[in-house]
């Protein structure tokens, strides 16, 4: 156990610096929807019992009573339609739109390009004293002012209590796997004569995957962490961001892309859900992640959500180099069951599952002939606290991959839940996608209150289940 000692760390509240606080007027925070009667009852007569020994009914009962906040920025559909009416951008793209029937049915909508007849030049920007800049992930003082700028503009739950804090490490890991391209890392910067700096005002990025899509393999982008500067907000940077990264992965002679997002956008394919399982319930109702129901005290709310330090299942250790190639035949088997899945060969299981502290945490069951039969992983993506005197990040971990040949789902889960806690982690986030909902419902995992949707720009994809669906955008 390579890394024992840092998994067996607490994380401490951070001490750090407060992050700088957005000049938005802040709502109120989320308030915990009220519990029906019929449950205040019961969680009445619950806690008039002594014990604090809960049944499974009745952690079933708690749970159910608890509401979860989510961490992206979307609004639940019961509060506001998210349809827009129109949609002056996306209507010019070639993606399926809400208020018209497609005559494609599956593939491409866009099917005469040439690269050379692509602009060679960037889109003109709309200001003066704004440039394009590719982000030289290299070079780590640019590494440096990316994480700056998205720990302070990027994507942060409705209330504003929570931003992503996605890490220097984790920002290099994932911008650069292989064969990445280092023109599809873009900013625009502007220009500060006085100090004679250049700012970052915006920001997207792509990296090449491949991808099967209901049996048809395709080569194309993800586009990831498009960002703009709040006080350059409304001013259709968005779009000129997404047509320049567009404008660039075409002379590369490629021309799909996959994204999700929170945000309602012409038009998913398939639509899921974050489950989240609470690993330090007292740092989650402190800092208004999770909300206690009516007379439920602290000291039970603990008890339901306690897991043991020792796996239930022997045999797990750390992934190590030397796994690469049994983790990438188990992957590429497990992923044919999915109708919509990615490709990994070698150098991507290597790149994205080796564990790199702080960033990923990939574990392996070997058997006694030394063959791997199960596999768990998980990614750490940290949200600062924007409204806590103390708290200042919120630690999560998200469900990666998690393969099971000779043990059920809820095991697995439940394992890598004890991993995740005894690494420091306070919360658990996982998609209803893959074959994850099986274990929710046991392991007392709540539901988040957004929807993440996946779109493909340039390729109709039939809609498409949660469950049929294996891919882990970050
Ligand atoms: C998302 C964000 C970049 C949009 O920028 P903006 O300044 O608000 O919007 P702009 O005026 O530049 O552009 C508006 C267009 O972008 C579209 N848009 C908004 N969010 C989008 C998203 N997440 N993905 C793609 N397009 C998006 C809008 O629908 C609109 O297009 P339309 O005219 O077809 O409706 C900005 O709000 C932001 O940085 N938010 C925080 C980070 C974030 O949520 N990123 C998205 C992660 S998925």
């Amino acid at each position: 156990m390579e890394d024992k000692k840092e998994e067996e760390k607490k994380v401490e509240p951070q001490k750090e610096e407060e992050p700088k606080k957005d000049d938005d007027k802040k709502d109120n925070p989320p308030k915990s929807e009220e519990p029906k009667e019929e449950d205040k009852k019961e969680t009445q007569n619950e806690s008039k019992k002594e014990s604090n020994t809960l049944t499974l009914q009745e952690q079933r009962n708690f749970i159910q009573q608890i509401i979860k906040n989510d961490l992206d920025n979307d609004k639940p559909a019961h509060k506001k339609s998210e349809i827009k009416e129109s949609y002056p951008f996306w209507e010019t793209q070639p993606v399926l739109q809400f208020n018209k029937e497609s005559d494609i049915k599956f593939g491409e909508i866009w099917k005469d390009h040439k690269v050379e007849d692509q602009p060679k030049e960037p889109f003109p920007l709309p200001e003066p004293g704004l440039e394009w800049k590719d982000v030289d992930m290299n070079q780590q003082n640019e590494i440096d002012k990316l994480y700056e700028f998205l720990k302070t503009n990027y994507v942060e739950d409705e209330d504003h209590m929570f931003r992503f804090d996605y890490s220097k490490d984790f920002l290099k890991w994932h911008l650069t796997s292989p064969n990445y391209c280092p023109e599809w890392l873009i900013s625009i910067v502007q220009l500060d004569t006085k100090k004679n700096k250049k700012k970052m005002v915006g920001f997207i990025a792509g990296i090449p995957i491949k991808v099967c899509i209901h049996g048809y393999d395709l080569e194309l982008a993800e586009i990831d962490f498009l960002c703009v500067k709040k006080e350059f907000r409304n001013k259709r940077l968005a779009p000129l961001l997404i047509k320049e990264v567009s404008r660039r992965i075409h002379l590369r002679n490629k021309w799909w892309a996959v994204y999700t997002s929170g945000t309602m956008l012409p038009k998913p394919f398939c639509e899921t859900t974050y489950y989240h399982r609470n690993l330090n319930v007292k740092k989650l109702v402190d800092v208004h992640f999770t909300y206690l129901p009516h007379n439920m005290n602290m000291a039970r709310a603990k008890n339901v959500y306690k897991l043991p330090t020792e796996l239930p299942i022997s045999g797990f250790r750390p992934m190590e180099e030397k796994d690469v190639d049994q983790v990438q035949v188990l992957l590429e088997n497990f992923e044919k069951q999915f109708k919509v899945h990615g490709y990994y060969d070698k150098d991507l299981v290597k790149h994205w599952f080796i564990p790199r502290k702080n960033v990923v945490y990939s574990y392996v069951r070997e058997n006694k002939e030394n063959k791997i039969t199960d596999f768990i992983s998980f990614y750490n993506l940290p949200s600062s606290i924007l409204q806590h005197e103390s708290y200042k990040k919120l630690m999560a971990a998200y469900s990666f991959f998690n393969i099971n040949t000779t043990i059920t789902v809820k095991e697995i889960m439940k394992c890598a839940l004890i991993l995740a806690k005894n690494a420091g982690f306070d919360v658990f986030n996982c998609l209803n996608i893959m074959n994850n909902e099986e274990a929710f419902q046991d392991l007392l995992f709540g539901k988040g209150g957004g929807k993440l949707k996946y779109y493909f720009w340039n390729f109709v994809c039939p809609p498409t289940e949660p469950k049929d669906l294996s891919l882990v955008l970050m």
